[in-house]
């Protein structure tokens, strides 16, 4: 077996899809972000091909370039916002948030099982942080209760879908705590959320209805949109605070191909409703497919399933490869919200068939 370099576990040779190659094979792919397989559709790349050849990797300066602008007036007709902020990565979304509202909260509470970018964006913001236990609600409300003096404003701080397990944040529990404080908030990094969930794909505060000017998510078009840069909607209110940190006027666009990229892969997402309900009824499938293996799978319509079972996950996931599957194999606590046990980490996207998706089960049933 050919070396990997470190932490990779497959070597990727056609463009991102339900079906691809991988390591000199044909597969059916349920890994990764790309929850529509839009990096991989013709019209992203063709979009990414067309601005490459008209404006270059990238402008090496500060300008106007219409690439840009139609990439955020994709990201604010998708989200219904005045002001699209795009940075660098979805990575530095937090961290840009979390600076630019320095000024209207006084003490972060952050779910302690919060991405890698949220803890630096943490440690960036130069606030009192408070950890609060995954997920729960109840010790949220504690914790609030023990450090918030008179008058002081709470900024609840969390991953809408957590990246490796699929857990949804009890946002609607959240904003429910925050309304005893006034002008408390609450940023989500809804990397996974946006494209996803809610009734039209603008993420976890659509699908938990809290969307309100409290309410911010800094998100990434690197995942279900199929391109790369992050992403904050934001208010005219907000851009100015951004445009105040030096996060976009101190770094470079990101590049023109992938600008164009996304705003082709958003218009496709916007125009084809039929794109959401597919990933709807996969996830439906999938759900009701693990269930009939007797695990435990929450009634949620995020499409990462995790499997933890009594057996050797790491042959699991050999018997899969033998059957051309590729799914991700996660060892204990291998990633910012991994449980302390290994799990195979499983995506559905909107274009896998039901076929693939019935094939894998019955070898998993083989096999768990
Ligand atoms: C929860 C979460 N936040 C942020 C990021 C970073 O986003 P990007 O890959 O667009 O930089 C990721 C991606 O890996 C993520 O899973």
């Amino acid at each position: 077996m050919e070396e990997l370099p470190e932490g990779l576990q497959f070597r990727m040779e056609s463009p991102v899809g339900p079906r691809m190659r991988i390591d000199g094979r044909e597969v059916s792919y349920f890994s990764g972000t790309s929850y529509h397989t839009l990096h991989g559709h013709p019209v992203v790349i063709d979009a990414a091909i067309k601005a490459l050849q008209a404006f270059g990797l990238g402008s090496g300066t500060h300008a106007a370039i219409s690439v840009y602008e139609e990439a955020e007036a994709a990201v604010c007709a998708h989200f219904r916002c005045e002001k699209a902020i795009s940075v660098a990565s979805g990575y530095l979304s937090m961290m840009t948030l979390l600076s630019a509202l320095r000024d209207d909260y006084d003490i972060i509470f952050a779910d302690e099982r919060c991405h890698f970018s949220v803890k630096d964006a943490l440690i960036c913001s130069q606030k009192p942080v408070v950890l609060f236990r995954h997920r729960d609600p109840g010790d949220l409300s504690d914790q609030m209760a023990r450090h918030l003096g008179e008058g002081q404003v709470p900024h609840v701080v969390t991953d809408g879908v957590f990246s490796s397990t699929g857990a949804l944040a009890p946002l609607d529990r959240y904003a429910h705590l925050l309304k005893s404080y006034s002008y408390g908030m609450l940023c989500v990094d809804d990397s996974h959320g946006v494209g996803v969930l809610g009734a039209t794909g603008r993420g976890t505060l659509e699908h938990f209805g809290v969307e309100g000017e409290n309410a911010h998510s800094a998100g990434t078009l690197s995942k279900a949109f199929g391109g790369f840069g992050g992403i904050i909607p934001a208010s005219k209110v907000l851009a100015k605070k951004i445009a105040a940190t030096g996060a976009i006027a101190g770094a470079s666009f990101v590049p023109i191909p992938a600008a164009a990229g996304a705003a082709a892969g958003l218009r496709l997402f916007m125009k084809d409703q039929t794109i959401l309900q597919a990933l709807r009824g996969n996830v439906e499938q999938m759900r009701k497919g693990f269930r009939s293996l007797g695990l435990s799978v929450p009634e949620t319509p995020v499409p990462i399933f995790t499997i933890q079972a009594d057996v050797d996950l790491r042959r699991v996931n050999k018997a899969l490869r033998d059957a051309n599957i590729i799914v991700k194999y996660m060892k204990a606590g291998g990633y910012a919200d991994a449980p302390p046990v290994e799990t195979l980490r499983v995506a559905v996207f909107s274009s896998h068939s039901h076929g693939q998706i019935d094939e894998l089960v019955s070898v998993l049933r083989k096999h768990l």
